[in-house]
């Protein structure tokens, strides 16, 4: 029966996750994936401890309820756009409940293990750790209580390269010579490397940082299945790692990253404060946005980052149907980065229940910019410079971009000249072809729409 449910609860979580694959079936595949959780659970906690172990029933329901109303709390409070914050979080969390039933392995076990046992449990504790510093530091970055910057480290990679064999040759030391002190030394090591390898990766490659930290607590949570003997945390962890790992590799090719790069390259680079917002734009009033935007034949949406701030996805909306209404054709360019999470446009404007025919990839927006009148770019800054084409300097050189430089005449709304989350000048802003139109999002679309309905 427990084999069969683990069984049940392994199809269910795989059946889940490829409900992820569309937005149109996601939500479905999430609740598949969470009814799959709690048949793992439950099969789990009676597994393990029987029905007579009075003691540790008290501590699981303890466990439950608390655990459970923190992450019930956090997930319903979360705003969209701190979601990477509570993904990191959950990962952190993750890596080190890993850590800890590697931990308390060694502890029960006062080191003497099976070799295969041994390997696995300082697997789960090295890479458990550094998934739990790692994600906080992580955490911090985008919360803006750590800056969100490069952090240089003394001796950058190869301070990183000698913790990291330090953890290989402790970890050895525990395994081979069943010393607890080596597990702690390497716990301590992969606590350090953490935050020193998360430190100096700069904001535009965080996403790619957050989705390999996901990875990493999957294979830590897969080694723990492995030490307490338990399929359906092994089969879990291992899809987690999977997963994690596909998405860290698709986003990396995205941003044209290889993940080393990223990891360990410590480039820098970009304008300094001073230069940014110091040469002349051509300003637009709502009038003029109006105007442009209601004598076109095609326009395409660009949402960013600024667009989840403002909330502006119902003011989207309502804009694009009275330019549907006046015959326009309206389509929305979707990158694979922009926001601050992986589908993050996609989830803000199904809650406007824009369609999602609509919506165009990168592949799929890039030619057609030429034949469009105009792009209105609501809140996007990194994922529409031309530089991470023209500037092998910049810190976004390579990554793809949406070419909207290649419309007739490009609207960019956002409230100043101020850089985006890699902290660089934009060169769209200064061409003859963009028009700047100042101003919150959501204030400057309702503007718009009501200096439409004008005409
Ligand atoms: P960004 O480059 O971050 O630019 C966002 C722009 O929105 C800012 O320049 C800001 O300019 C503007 N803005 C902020 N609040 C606004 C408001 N209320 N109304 C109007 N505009 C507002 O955004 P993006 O183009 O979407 O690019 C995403 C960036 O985030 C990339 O560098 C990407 O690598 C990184 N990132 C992505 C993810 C994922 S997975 N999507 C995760 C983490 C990081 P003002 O201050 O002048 O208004």
């Amino acid at each position: 029966m427990v084999e069969l449910a683990y069984l049940t609860a392994g199809v269910l979580f795989i059946v889940g996750l490829k409900g992820l694959t569309s937005p149109k079936t996601a939500t479905r595949g999430i609740r598949i994936a969470a009814v799959g959780m709690l048949v793992a659970m439950i099969v789990v906690t009676f597994d393990l401890l029987g029905l007579d172990a009075k003691f540790a029933w008290g501590v699981v329901i303890a466990g439950v309820v608390v655990g459970g109303a923190i992450g019930a709390v956090l997930a319903i409070r979360v705003q969209m756009t701190d979601m990477p914050q509570l993904v990191a979080a959950f990962n952190g969390f993750g890596g080190g409940a890993s850590a800890l039933v590697a931990a308390a392995t060694v502890v029960g076990a006062n080191a003497v293990l099976l070799t295969e046992t041994a390997v696995v449990t300082s697997l789960s504790l090295a890479i458990g750790t550094v998934t739990l510093t790692g994600s906080f530091v992580a955490f911090g970055k985008l919360q803006g209580i750590i800056s969100g910057r490069q952090v240089f480290i003394p001796g950058g990679a190869v301070t990183n390269g000698v913790i990291a064999a330090g953890i290989v040759a402790a970890s050895a030391v525990g395994v081979f010579a069943d010393s607890s002190m080596a597990y702690w030394v390497a716990l301590g090591l992969a606590a350090v490397l953490g935050v020193t390898t998360v430190l100096v990766v700069g904001g535009a490659d965080m996403p790619v940082v957050i989705s390999l930290l996901n990875s990493f607590s999957g294979i830590a949570a897969a080694m723990a299945g492995f030490i307490i003997g338990n399929q359906a945390l092994i089969v879990g962890g291992a899809l987690v790692g999977a997963a994690g790992m596909i998405l860290t590799i698709e986003m990396a090719t995205a941003m044209n990253r290889s993940i080393p790069s990223i990891l360990f390259a410590q480039f820098g680079g970009g304008a300094s404060a001073e230069d940014i917002g110091t040469k002349p734009v051509n300003r637009a009033t709502a009038d003029d946005a109006a105007i442009a935007l209601a004598y076109a034949e095609r326009v395409i949406i660009v949402p960013g980052y600024g667009l989840a701030v403002a909330q502006a996805q119902h003011a989207v909306k309502d804009l694009a149907n009275a330019l549907e209404e006046r015959g326009i054709e309206v389509t929305y360019a979707i990158h694979p980065v922009a926001g601050r999470m992986p589908g993050h446009m996609n989830v803000l404007l199904a809650e406007a229940d824009i369609s999602y025919d609509l919506l165009l990839d990168l592949e799929q927006a890039n030619p057609k910019f030429a034949q469009t009148d105009v792009v209105l770019v609501i809140g996007a800054n990194d994922v529409v410079n031309p530089s991470a084409k023209t500037d092998p300097t910049s810190p976004i050189y390579g990554m793809p971009i949406l070419n909207v430089d290649e419309a007739k005449t490009t609207i960019v709304v956002k409230r100043s000249l101020s850089p985006g989350f890699a902290g660089i000048d934009n060169p769209l802003f200064y061409e003859d072809t963009t028009l700047m139109f100042f101003g919150d999002a959501k204030q400057a679309l309702e503007d718009a729409l009501a200096a439409i309905n004008q005409l």
